[in-house]
């Protein structure tokens, strides 16, 4: 059975009081629909882990920079709606954008230093709206566990701050990048890829692999890095906005893994811009 669509603030937090006053943990995971199956993981992790679940589906105008990915993102209630059911989640909140900004909205939550860097330098203001529609969504549902993917590092350490500087009691779980056949890391822009670009896009990850190969048998970023763009370049990579490592706390940039660290990579295949990142 689908699970009932909230769209107000107020029935939500009817539904949220009712279990908190039962002595039930809520989860929360945070989409804007779309769901692959890195999504239905995290309903996984959260349905595992909580007593309640929330799968929230809000196509959060604040972070996109080109109007026409906000007009072109898919939208697939029903489908989405459909794809969970198997997990048993309690409740789709599927807010309209008044209930997230209503008229007069003006606060935005920006998040120093983690949001200047990797997709951050590329994409300005991005994370500005991720970080408040995610503070937006936190206290709106009460929850006391939010799932993320790994898939989006940048993302889950940037929320992470944001709870912690604002005081929202919630622990923020990282949840292991769900993956395609042959490595490609699973996301909704790989709907856009061509076919052509689908059989491409593994190199990816390929290299990424190499590369922490070579970096935990102790070469560092500077002897690697030319050889790594070279093979993307060659698989149809037309452009690599980032290559990098970088410390995994605080994201600072790094030539060898001296610390806990990740591999990070935005690249353009076809038109379509790809990001992951591994541990190293
Ligand atoms: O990762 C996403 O899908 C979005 O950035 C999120 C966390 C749902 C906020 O809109």
């Amino acid at each position: 059975m689908t699970a009932p669509i909230v769209r107000t603030k107020e029935k939500l937090r009817t539904l949220t009081e009712k279990w908190k006053a039962n002595g039930e943990s809520v989860g929360i995971v945070p989409t804007m629909g779309a769901l692959h199956p890195g999504h239905l993981s995290l309903a996984q992790a959260a349905r595992k882990a909580t007593d309640r679940v929330i799968i929230t589906i809000f196509v959060n105008p604040k972070q996109f920079n080109n109007p026409d990915d906000l007009e072109n993102y898919p939208r697939t209630e029903q489908d989405d709606a459909r794809k969970l059911a198997p997990i048993g989640v309690d409740v789709l909140y599927v807010p309209e954008v008044d209930q997230i900004y209503p008229a007069g909205f003006a606060t935005s939550i920006s998040v120093n230093g983690l949001t200047d860097v990797l997709c951050g330098a590329h994409r300005p203001g991005h994370f500005d709206g991720v970080a408040t529609v995610v503070a937006k969504l936190f206290i709106q549902t009460g929850a006391d566990m939010a799932f993320f993917g790994n898939k989006d590092f940048q993302q889950l350490q940037i929320v992470r701050r944001m709870a912690a500087d604002l005081d929202i009691p919630i622990d923020v779980i990282g949840c292991p990048t769900i993956r395609e056949d042959g490595g490609l890391a699973m996301s909704s822009r790989n709907l856009l890829l061509s076919d052509r670009a689908r059989i491409y896009a593994p190199v990816l990850s390929e290299v990424m692999a190499d590369m922490a190969t070579d970096l935990r048998a102790g070469k560092a970023m500077a002897d690697l890095q030319e050889a790594a763009l070279d093979r993307l370049e060659q698989a149809g990579f037309a452009s690599v906005d980032y290559l990098e490592l970088r410390a995994s706390n605080d994201l600072a940039l790094l030539e060898t893994p001296s610390r806990p660290s990740r591999l990070f990579a935005a690249v353009l295949l076809a038109g379509v811009r790809l990001i992951d990142n591994i541990e190293v």
